[in-house]
C-alpha cells in the first residue's frame, strides 16, 4: 500500500487545492490496491471520508460523487469502483470538466457515454457559482435542477452550483475553490460550519491547516440578519473578482448603503430564477469582455487600402517580398493585419482614449482596484517618469530609495526634484540591499521638518517588491509617513508586483489595496476616537504615528510592468491611481506628463495584450498566482531537503533577507518540516518586511562560481534555463503564472546535474587548483565586500546645508560640457583620494547587476564605492568606460558652479550656504 496518512498529506501541501488533488490520487492508488487484492476497504473508506469533507467546497465532482462512490464501495464491486475512481481522477487532472457540460452533469458517466456525445459538444467555459443558503438536501437538488434547466445550448459559459449552508463554509469555499466566479448570498444564514473536519481532533482535521486565512474573521455580535452583508463585504476584500449577488426580503429602502455597494445586484425571493441565471451569465460576460482586443480583431478582418506611412501594415511589405517572407511566416498574418495606427473605425487613441481603449482601462482599473488606470507601451521605465513628472515640480523634495530603478533617477533630473536618497539595509553577505527601514524614512522626514523644509516634501518613492523579493509593510509605512506629512504623494514602483493583487495574502501589501483601505478607515468615527486617544497619550516632543483625520489625503500611485508578471507583451505597463486630489490638483499635469512620454505610434498589440491579460487575471488570477506561490515554496523545499543539492546550494531564507528586528512575528521561514506551511499569513500581517514567495534566491557561493557565470555558463548555455538577476554569489529564480510543475522538475534535474559536474570538478583538483579554489570560495563568501552606499551630494549641489536633499539636475547638466569633466581610472582615483583629493561624479554609473546607480551626478565618490566597482567584476556598467575610467567634475567646474549660482542662477541653490552634509544612514542594531 503506497498511500500516506491524512496528517502527512496535510503537512505536505501549501493549499487545500493541492491537498484535494493529492487525496484523489491517493484514493486512486488505494482503489487499485483493493481491486488487486492488496488493500483494505477500511483504507479506502478513510480516504473517501476525508474527501467527503473536502468536496463540500467544490461543485465538481462534489460531495454527491463521493457519496455515490461510497455506495459503490459498499456494493462490493471493487473493480467497478476502481474504474470509476480512475475516471473521476482523470477528469480532474486533465481539466476536461472545465469545457464539457456533459462531464459536469455526471462525473461518473463512463467514458463511452461521453464519447457518444462528442459530436454535439459545444465549447464552453466552466465555472462554479456559490449559493449560500440554508437549504435541505431536497431543496438543494431542486435548485440545481432548476438552474440546469435555464441553460441554453448557445451559452458561452456553463456553471455548476455549489451550495453551502453557513457563512463560514462560504468563506472556506471562496478560499479553496478557484472555480468560483460568482456568489449568491441569501439573507439570514448562520455563521458556524457543521463540517466535522474543522472541529475533529480539537480543530485539527485535514482541512484545518488551510483555513488560517479566515480564522481571524469572526463576525462577533453582528447577528444573523446581517450575515449576508457581512459575507458580501468580506468576499469583496477576499476575492474581489468574484461577482456578488444578494437575495433578500428587505425592501430596497431598508437596505444599508454598504450592502448596495458590496453586491452587484439585489434579488428578491419571489423573483424568477431565470433572471438570476441570466444575471450570472451577464456578469461573467462583462469580465470576459476585452474591448480593445475585440476592436483590434474586428478591425484587422476588414478589407483595407493603406495609403499611410506604414508599409508593414496588413503584411504588404512582408508577404510580397521575396526576401523577408520567413519573417512573415514566423509571426503569422494576424500580427500584420493588426498592425495599424488607426484611431477611428472602431479603434481608439492612446493619447486621448474615448472608445474601446478607454473602456479597457476602466476594466483594468476595476480589476486592479484603482480609481483610474492608464496603459503605457514603453514599460515601467516610462510610467515611472510620467508619474514623477506629473506630480513633482522643480525644487520639490522626493524621498527616494537610492537603489531604485534608474528610471526614477532620470525622473528626478527631468522634473528638477531634489532627491533625498534613502538607504536600504545592507545584505553584505549576498552583495545585495534589502529595503528602506521605516525608522530611517521617519528620521529623514523629521530632519526635513526640523530644517524647515517639510513644505517642500512632495513624494515618497519606494520599490515594492524589490528585485530580490523584499516586500514592505505598505500600510504601516503609509500610516506613519502620513502622520508626519499628511499630504505626501506615494509612488510605489510595483514593476514586479502586478500579480500580487490576485492573492489575498500578497494583496494586503499592494498600493491600491492599502490606499482604498486607509481612505475608508480615516473617515470612520472609530478612527477619530483612536486618533484623539493617541494624541493624548504622546509625551512632550514625541511625534505622532497616526495621521490627523482632518488633514490626511490619500494620494497613491503604483506603476506595474504588467509584462513582468502577468500576460502582456513586453513593455506593457500600467499606472494605477488612487488619489483623492487627482482632479483638483494633478490631472492636468498628469496629462501633460503622459503626452511627454507617450509615443504617437503606440503599439496596439501590446495594448491588446494588456486587455487580455486583465481578463485572464479576473478569471484565473486567483488560481494561477496561488499556484505560482505554491511552486515557489515547493522549489525552496526541494532544494533544501535534497542532500546532494544542499551540499552546493543554499536557499537564501527569510531570516537571511530580513533581519530579526524587522520580523516582529519571529518567523524565519514559511515552511517547517515538522509543522508544514504554517506561517505566511502571520508574517505578512505583522512584519515590517516580508519575502515574496515567488522569488527564490539561491546562494551559489559554495560552488566557487559567481552569480553571473552561473547564470550564463551553467544555466543558460548548458541547460537553456533563463533567469533574470544575479548577485556576486547568488542567482534569482522566479515562479510566475506560467510556471508548471514540469518546469520545476526540470530545474531540479538541472541543478542535480550541475551538482554532479561540480563533484567531478572537485575530485579532479590538483593541490594548486585546490588552493586557488579555496581563495575563490573565501572571496565569494562576500562578508568583506563593500557595498556602495550613497555618500552625499557635493556641497555645490546640496539643497540646504545640514538638511538632506540635492540638486541632481544641476549636476547632470553641468556635465554636458566636456571641458568641465575629466576621467580618472579606478586605481588612480584611490590614490587621489588618499592624498586628500575630492572626486565628484559627473555621470550616473550603473552596473548590471545590481542595476541601480552606484554613483549619480554630483555625488561625492569614496573608497567603498571604488572598492565595490573593482570587486564586482561585471561586464556591463552603464556610464563607465574601463579604458577611460570614471567621469568626474574638474575642480574648476565645481568652482564655476558655485560662482554661477552665487551670481543669481537657480534661486534655491544660491541661497544655500556651501557646507558638506551627508544623508544619515539608517540606525540599525548589529546582529
Ligand atoms: C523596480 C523596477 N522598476 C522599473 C523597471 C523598468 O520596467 P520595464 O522593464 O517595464 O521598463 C524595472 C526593470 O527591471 C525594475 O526592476
Amino acid at each position: 500500500m503506497s498511500t500516506v496518512s491524512a496528517e502527512t498529506r496535510t503537512r505536505q501541501h501549501y493549499n487545500a487545492a493541492r491537498l484535494r488533488s493529492h487525496t484523489w490520487d491517493q484514493l486512486k492508488l488505494a482503489a487499485m490496491d483493493l481491486d488487486e487484492g492488496r488493500g483494505t476497504v477500511e483504507e479506502v473508506r478513510a480516504i473517501l471520508k476525508d474527501l467527503s469533507n473536502i468536496e463540500l467546497y467544490w461543485a465538481f465532482p462534489g460531495k454527491e460523487t463521493v457519496r455515490r462512490l461510497l455506495d459503490m464501495l459498499r456494493g462490493g464491486d471493487h473493480h467497478g469502483f476502481h474504474l470509476a475512481v480512475n475516471h473521476v481522477v482523470r477528469l480532474l487532472s486533465s481539466g476536461a470538466f472545465r469545457s464539457d457540460p456533459a462531464v459536469i452533469a455526471d462525473a461518473l458517466a463512463g467514458p463511452n457515454e461521453l464519447l457518444a456525445e462528442e459530436e454535439e459538444k459545444p465549447k464552453t467555459n466552466y465555472f462554479e457559482v456559490l449559493f449560500v443558503d440554508e437549504l435541505d438536501d431536497v431543496e438543494e437538488e431542486a435548485l440545481k435542477l432548476k438552474l440546469q434547466k435555464c441553460r441554453d445550448r448557445s451559452d458561452t459559459f456553463v456553471y455548476d452550483t455549489l451550495v453551502v449552508r453557513t457563512v463560514q463554509d462560504a468563506l472556506i469555499a471562496l478560499l479553496f475553490n478557484h472555480n468560483i466566479q460568482a456568489v449568491v448570498v441569501r439573507f439570514g444564514v448562520p455563521y458556524p460550519s457543521a463540517n466535522p473536519d474543522l472541529s475533529r481532533n480539537g480543530g485539527k482535521g485535514v482541512l484545518r491547516e488551510f483555513t488560517r486565512a479566515i480564522d481571524a474573521l469572526q463576525p462577533g455580535e453582528i447577528g444573523r440578519a446581517n450575515m449576508g452583508p457581512y459575507l458580501g463585504r468580506i468576499c469583496r476584500w477576499f476575492r474581489p473578482e468574484v461577482d456578488r449577488y444578494y437575495v433578500t426580503d428587505t425592501p430596497v429602502d431598508g437596505l444599508q448603503d454598504s450592502t448596495l455597494k458590496n453586491f452587484k445586484r439585489i434579488f428578491y425571493r419571489t423573483e424568477d430564477l431565470t433572471e438570476l441565471h441570466l444575471t450570472i451569465l451577464r456578469g461573467t460576460q462583462e469580465k470576459f469582455e476585452t474591448p480593445f482586443f475585440t476592436a483590434l480583431k474586428e478591425y484587422s478582418r476588414r478589407p483595407m487600402g493603406v495609403f499611410h506611412a506604414m508599409p508593414i501594415s496588413r503584411g504588404n511589405s512582408v508577404f510580397k517580398s521575396r526576401w523577408i517572407q520567413d519573417f512573415g511566416e514566423f509571426y503569422g498574418r494576424n500580427l500584420f493585419l493588426a498592425e495599424t495606427s488607426a484611431t477611428t473605425g472602431g479603434l481608439d487613441s492612446l493619447l486621448q482614449p474615448t472608445g474601446p481603449l478607454k473602456r479597457a482601462q476602466e476594466l483594468a482599473s476595476r480589476a486592479f482596484g484603482s480609481q483610474r488606470t492608464y496603459f503605457a507601451t514603453n514599460g515601467t521605465s516610462t510610467t515611472n517618469k510620467i508619474v514623477v513628472q506629473a506630480l513633482v515640480e522643480p525644487g520639490d523634495i522626493v524621498l527616494i530609495d537610492r537603489d531604485c530603478h534608474k528610471s526614477h533617477h532620470y525622473g528626478m533630473v527631468l522634473s528638477g526634484a531634489y532627491p533625498v536618497y534613502l538607504h536600504s539595509y545592507p545584505l553584505t553577505r549576498y552583495s545585495m540591499y534589502g529595503a528602506v527601514p521605516l525608522q530611517h524614512i521617519r528620521e529623514q522626514l523629521l530632519a526635513l521638518k526640523h530644517g524647515g523644509r517639510l513644505d517642500k516634501v512632495k513624494m515618497l518613492l519606494l520599490t515594492n517588491s524589490t528585485f530580490d523579493g523584499v516586500v514592505y509593510n505598505v500600510e504601516r509605512v503609509m500610516e506613519q509617513v502620513l502622520a508626519i506629512k499628511p499630504d505626501i504623494v506615494f509612488l510605489w514602483d510595483e514593476a514586479w508586483w502586478a500579480f500580487a493583487r490576485f492573492s489575498y495574502v500578497l494583496r494586503q501589501r499592494t498600493a491600491m489595496h492599502v490606499a482604498q483601505k486607509l481612505a475608508r478607515k480615516y473617515r470612520t468615527p472609530e478612527y477619530r476616537t483612536a486618533y484623539a486617544k493617541h494624541i493624548a497619550s504622546l509625551k512632550k516632543g514625541e511625534e505622532p504615528r497616526m495621521p490627523d483625520p482632518d488633514k490626511v489625503r490619500i494620494r497613491v500611485y503604483a506603476t506595474q510592468s504588467t509584462h513582468k508578471t502577468l500576460t502582456s507583451l513586453r513593455q506593457g505597463s500600467m499606472i494605477h491611481i488612487w488619489d483623492e486630489d487627482f482632479v483638483r490638483k494633478s490631472e492636468a499635469a498628469f496629462n501633460e506628463a503622459y503626452m511627454t512620454h507617450t509615443s504617437t505610434s503606440a503599439n496596439y498589440q501590446i495594448l491588446a495584450s494588456m486587455d487580455v491579460g486583465r481578463r485572464q487575471v479576473e478569471f484565473e488570477g486567483y488560481e494561477l498566482v496561488e499556484k505560482a506561490i505554491e511552486l515557489g515554496l515547493l522549489l525552496r523545499r526541494t532544494i533544501r531537503e535534497n542532500p546532494r543539492l544542499q551540499k552546493w546550494f543554499d536557499i537564501i531564507t527569510i531570516s537571511d533577507l530580513v533581519p530579526a528586528e524587522y520580523r516582529q512575528s519571529g518567523i524565519e521561514g514559511y515552511y517547517r518540516r515538522d509543522k508544514g506551511w504554517n506561517a505566511i499569513e502571520k508574517a505578512w500581517a505583522e512584519d515590517d518586511f516580508a519575502v515574496d514567495p515567488t522569488k527564490i534566491n539561491l546562494y551559489t557561493g559554495k560552488t566557487g562560481i559567481d552569480g553571473d557565470t552561473f547564470k550564463n555558463k551553467f544555466l543558460m548555455d548548458k541547460h537553456q534555463i533563463q533567469i533574470n538577476k544575479t548577485s556576486r554569489n547568488s542567482v534569482l529564480f522566479m515562479t510566475n503564472i506560467g510556471t508548471t510543475r514540469g518546469s520545476l522538475a526540470y530545474l531540479t534535474k538541472v541543478l542535480l546535474s550541475i551538482a554532479n559536474e561540480l563533484e567531478q570538478r572537485n575530485a579532479g583538483f590538483e593541490q594548486k587548483e585546490k588552493e586557488v579554489h579555496i581563495g575563490v570560495l573565501r572571496e565569494l563568501k562576500g562578508d568583506d565586500t563593500p557595498l556602495p552606499d550613497f555618500t552625499s551630494f557635493h556641497r555645490s549641489f546640496q539643497g540646504q546645508p545640514g538638511v538632506p536633499g540635492g540638486d541632481l539636475r544641476s549636476a547632470y547638466f553641468l556635465a554636458y560640457k566636456e571641458e568641465r569633466c575629466r576621467h580618472v581610472k579606478l586605481h588612480e582615483a584611490l590614490s587621489e583620494m588618499k592624498s586628500g583629493g575630492e572626486l565628484v561624479s559627473a555621470s550616473f554609473v550603473i552596473p548590471y547587476p545590481p542595476g541601480f546607480p552606484v554613483l549619480v551626478p554630483g555625488q561625492v565618490i569614496n573608497k567603498e564605492i571604488i572598492d565595490f566597482l573593482i570587486a564586482i567584476d561585471v561586464k556591463e556598467i552603464h556610464g563607465y568606460r574601463p579604458e577611460l575610467g570614471l567621469r568626474v567634475f574638474t575642480d574648476a567646474a565645481l568652482g564655476r558652479q558655485k560662482t554661477t549660482t552665487a551670481m543669481g542662477g537657480r534661486k534655491q541653490v544660491s541661497s544655500f550656504k556651501a557646507q558638506a552634509s551627508s544623508t544619515k544612514k539608517p540606525t540599525r542594531k548589529k546582529k
